[in-house]
């Protein structure tokens, strides 16, 4: 055991830590302890150079020009896909659509594939622990075309019951859009079983991979999954990137959701032709730094033993876990079985905002609120909750400054 932690014998966070330079900056004159990682996760110099020598040596636009450094900078986007395909286990690459994060993933996936198929009273089956960016987007094919918003509840640990998701899944069930990881409870759903249910009765399933991505293995192949979304920043990556898996029979029946330049096959004054996938969902000039940081994020992740990593993770949660529970006022909100490490709860007499504040004067960096996700608030009768959440760079010593900050809290607050 060292300072920073536990090192297992393939993975050292401590020497991860010294890749992320922003980890050794005061804030308010003490040392940042980064507990924000499921909003955004910071960003390995592998991640930071990749972006800066791409854009000074190989930098154009894509897939536009003939010279030479459109072919170059349009090979290092189209390396990128590959990454992101390999990274999901997905069997082609042009089932790798890139989007500005997971948000545009999943409304990519209602406005292109769900939104033709909705008829009045047609279901979508959602869990109580959704993010907004896989509610608002279902919300649009109610509000427009009278789908109807079915919620699948989660036990008071935060666990998903697989049968009453199975029990209400009927005929009129046109999607089940789930979180691979919820980014309040930190639960992980069983997706494999999940999308066996659904697909015994012919629905397809949509995982928003946001915070799972980044902590779980995925294999799109292996889950048989139809869409998978995650987004660049909370995987080390950059923001304004993201990338939908989508099953390439799912593709070629959608319609273009952004229209513009490069998804086109052709234009006349009369009609417009589209290109295929991924062309046809890559509307305008993408973000290709951005995307080139992305795969070298991927990168970065996949050069640890991620097994190694998530053991890290598991080991800072079960101590932070333990640590809260010794203080005896903080109702933590999420106790699945196998959860990841995101530590999410409730103190008593303080508001999580106050809590907040005052655990950022000692340079830890937490986030409070609903963390968009107001229907999973409102399941457990709550407002808001204080989140602390974990990324691979963190250590035992960050979750005692963590609880020691708590600690003055209580004393200002309580
Ligand atoms: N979805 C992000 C979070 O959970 C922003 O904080």
């Amino acid at each position: 055991m060292t300072a920073q932690g536990k090192i297992t014998a393939s993975f050292d966070a401590a020497a991860a830590r010294a890749d992320f330079p922003i980890l050794s900056r005061l804030v308010h004159g003490k040392k940042l302890v980064y507990l924000d990682s499921g909003a955004s996760a910071q960003k390995p110099r592998q991640v930071l150079d990749a972006m800066s020598e791409f854009a000074g040596t190989d930098y154009a636009n894509v897939h536009r020009g003939v010279h030479y450094l459109s072919g170059a900078a349009t090979d290092a986007y189209e390396a990128a896909r590959r990454t992101v395909q390999k990274f999901l286990g997905a069997a082609r690459e042009d089932e790798i659509i890139f989007t500005k994060g997971g948000t545009e993933a999943i409304n990519l996936v209602s406005y292109s594939f769900l939104a033709p198929k909705i008829q009045p009273g047609d279901e979508i089956l959602l869990s109580v622990m959704e993010h907004h960016s896989n509610i608002v987007p279902w919300h649009f094919l109610r509000e427009r075309q009278g789908a109807v918003l079915k919620w699948v509840d989660v036990r008071d640990d935060g666990s998903l019951d697989l049968e009453a998701l199975d029990a209400a899944i009927n005929s009129r069930t046109k999607l089940v859009a789930i979180t691979h990881m919820s980014n309040v409870l930190g639960t992980v759903t069983p997706l494999k079983d999940i999308v066996a249910r659904a697909h015994a009765k012919g629905v397809p399933v949509l995982a928003d991979g946001c915070q799972g991505a980044v902590h779980e293995l995925v294999d799109v192949q292996a889950l048989d999954i139809d869409f998978y979304a995650l987004t660049g920043h909370k995987l080390y990556g950059p923001t304004g990137i993201g990338a939908l898996y989508a099953r390439r029979a799912h593709l070629k029946a959608m319609r273009p959701f952004n229209g513009g330049g490069e998804m086109i096959r052709e234009v006349t004054r009369d009609i417009v032709t589209y290109a295929d996938a991924p062309a046809r969902f890559e509307a305008g000039t993408p973000p290709i730094i951005e995307t080139v940081g992305l795969a070298a994020a991927l990168d970065y992740l996949s050069g640890f033993d991620r097994a190694a990593v998530k053991a890290h993770e598991q080991d800072l949660y079960a101590y932070a876990r333990s640590k809260i529970g010794e203080l005896g006022w903080a109702r933590v909100i999420g106790d699945a079985p196998g959860k990841g490490a995101i530590l999410s709860f409730e103190a008593e007499g303080m508001h999580a905002h106050d809590l907040a504040t005052i655990l950022d004067r000692e340079g830890v960096a937490v986030r409070a609120g609903h963390h968009c996700a107001q229907v999973l608030m409102e399941r457990f009768g709550v407002g808001s909750t204080t989140r602390a959440s974990f990324g691979l760079y963190n250590s035992r010593a960050d979750v005692d400054v963590f609880i020691a900050g708590l600690r003055k809290a209580r004393e200002i607050l309580g």
